[in-house]
C-alpha cells in the first residue's frame, strides 16, 4: 500500500507535529495549507527534526479547482488527515459566515474531490465542544451533542454529521477524533503553537506573560462550582495527540474499523483547573506569573475531561505524557520563539 497521506492544515499545530509522527513512521506525507493561520518557515523546523521537508502546496480548500488540480497532479493518496479549519471561538461569533464557508465548504470539497479519486479513507479533527457542559463526567463518546455556543463548535458537529451520512452512502471510512484541550510542543522545542495576535487560549497566554510579550493573564471566573473555583480542563499533549491521528489511519488501513464512522475522545482522562495549570507552569518553568482573577468568560463551560477508555481499547492508544511535561515543552517552544527560531 502508498505510504502518501495528505495532511491538509499540516502546517499548522497539531498538523505539524503529526507530520513528525508519519514521518517517523516511514510515511510521507503531503501538505495542503492556504497559511491562513500558519508559517510556511514552520516546513524548515519540520525538516530540522526529522531530516525531510515534506511536499508542502499552498493551496485553500475552497479553492475547487486548486484542489481537483491537486489530486489529478498526486495519485496514490492512502489516506487523509483532515486539520484545515478556522479554530478561534470568538472570531467565529464575529464573523459566523467566514467560518462555515471555511470549514464547512473546504470539506464538502475534499470529501467531493475524494470521492472523485477513489480515497476513501478520512481522520477528522473534531473537538470536545461538540459535548458543551456534559451532565456526567468523565464524558464519553455517547454523550449527546449540545447545541454549540459558537459557529466554531457548530461547524465541528455539522462536519461530523456530514461525514457520518457520507461514510453510510459510500465507501468512505472516516475517524471523527474529538480533542480536549491540546497544549505543549514538540520536545526539541522546534515546533509549537504559533497564535496570530493576542492568545485567547490559556498555555499561549501563560507562556506569553512569562516571557513578557503581555502584562498578565487574566483567570476567567473564581466562582466556579470546582475545588478551587476556576474551571476545569483535560489537557493533552500535541505529540501524544499526533501520534493518535497515526494509530487512526491504520485503524483505517488495516480495516480494523468497526463502523464506517467511529468517533474517539482524545485527552488524558484528567482535568485540571486554571489555577492547577499556573502552578504546574510556575514549577517546571521558575517563572512567578503575574495573574489576576477576571469575571467569568461568556460561553465557558465549567468543566470537561475525557472518559479515554474507547481509544485505549480499539485504538490502543493512551495520552503518556503528563501536565508538567506539557508545560515544559510549551516553554521551551516559547523561548525558541523569543531567541528568534523563525527569523
Ligand atoms: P491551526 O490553525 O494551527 O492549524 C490549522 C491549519 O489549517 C492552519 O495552518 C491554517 O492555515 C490551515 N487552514 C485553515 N483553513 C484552511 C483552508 N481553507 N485551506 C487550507 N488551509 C487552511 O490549528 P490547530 O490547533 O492545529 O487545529 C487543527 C484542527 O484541530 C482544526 O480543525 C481545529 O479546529 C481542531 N481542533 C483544535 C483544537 C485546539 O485547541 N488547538 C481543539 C480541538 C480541535
Ligand atoms: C481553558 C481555560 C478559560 C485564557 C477552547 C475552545 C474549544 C477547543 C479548545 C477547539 C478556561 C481559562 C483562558 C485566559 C483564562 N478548541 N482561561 N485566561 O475554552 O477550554 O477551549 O480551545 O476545538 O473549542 O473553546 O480553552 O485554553 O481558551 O481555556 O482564565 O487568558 O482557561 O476560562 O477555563 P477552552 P482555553
Amino acid at each position: 500500500m502508498t505510504k502518501k497521506v495528505l495532511v491538509t492544515g499540516g502546517s499548522g499545530y497539531i498538523g505539524s507535529h503529526t507530520v513528525i509522527e508519519l514521518q517517523k513512521s516511514g510515511y510521507e506525507p503531503l501538505i495542503i495549507d492556504n497559511l491562513s493561520n500558519s508559517d510556511e518557515r514552520m516546513l524548515g523546523l519540520i525538516a530540522r527534526i526529522s531530516g525531510q521537508k515534506p511536499l508542502f502546496e499552498r493551496i485553500d480548500l475552497c479553492d475547487r479547482k486548486g484542489l481537483m488540480d491537486f489530486f489529478s497532479r498526486h495519485r496514490d493518496i492512502a489516506g487523509i488527515i483532515h486539520f484545515a479549519a478556522l479554530k478561534a471561538v470568538g472570531e467565529s461569533v464575529a464573523e459566523p459566515v467566514r467560518y462555515y464557508h471555511n470549514n464547512i465548504t473546504g470539506l464538502l470539497y475534499l470529501l467531493e474531490a475524494m470521492q472523485e479519486h477513489d480515497i476513501n479513507r478520512l481522520v477528522f479533527s473534531s473537538s470536545c465542544t461538540v459535548y458543551g457542559q456534559p451532565e456526567q463526567l468523565p464524558v464519553t463518546e455517547d454523550a449527546p451533542v449540545q447545541q454549540a455556543v459558537s459557529p466554531y463548535g457548530n461547524t465541528k458537529q455539522i462536519a461530523e454529521e456530514i461525514i457520518h451520512d457520507s461514510s453510510q452512502q459510500s465507501k468512505l471510512r472516516a475517524i471523527s477524533l474529538r480533542y480536549f484541550n491540546p497544549i505543549g510542543a514538540h520536545e526539541s522545542g522546534l515546533i509549537g503553537e504559533l497564535p496570530l495576535g493576542v492568545p485567547n487560549n490559556l498555555i499561549p497566554y501563560i507562556t506569553q506573560t512569562a516571557i513578557g510579550k503581555r502584562k498578565e493573564l487574566r483567570v476567567w471566573g473564581k466562582d466556579y462550582n470546582t475545588p478551587d473555583g476556576t474551571c476545569i480542563r483535560d489537557y493533552i499533549h500535541v505529540s501524544d495527540l499526533a501520534q493518535a491521528h497515526l494509530i487512526a489511519l491504520e485503524r483505517l488501513m488495516k480495516g480494523e474499523n468497526e463502523k464506517p464512522h467511529e468517533y474517539f475522545n482524545l485527552g488524558t482522562g484528567e482535568g485540571y483547573s486554571v489555577l492547577e495549570a499556573i502552578q504546574a507552569f510556575e514549577k517546571v518553568s521558575g517563572v512567578k506569573l503575574n495573574w489576576a482573577f477576571y469575571d467569568r468568560r461568556p460561553g465557558d463551560v465549567e468543566k470537561v475531561y475525557a472518559d479515554t477508555t474507547l481509544a485505549n481499547l480499539k485504538l490502543g492508544w493512551k495520552a503518556e505524557k503528563g501536565l508538567d511535561e506539557m508545560m515544559a515543552s510549551a516553554w521551551k517552544w516559547e523561548k525558541n520563539l523569543a531567541a528568534g527560531i523563525l527569523d
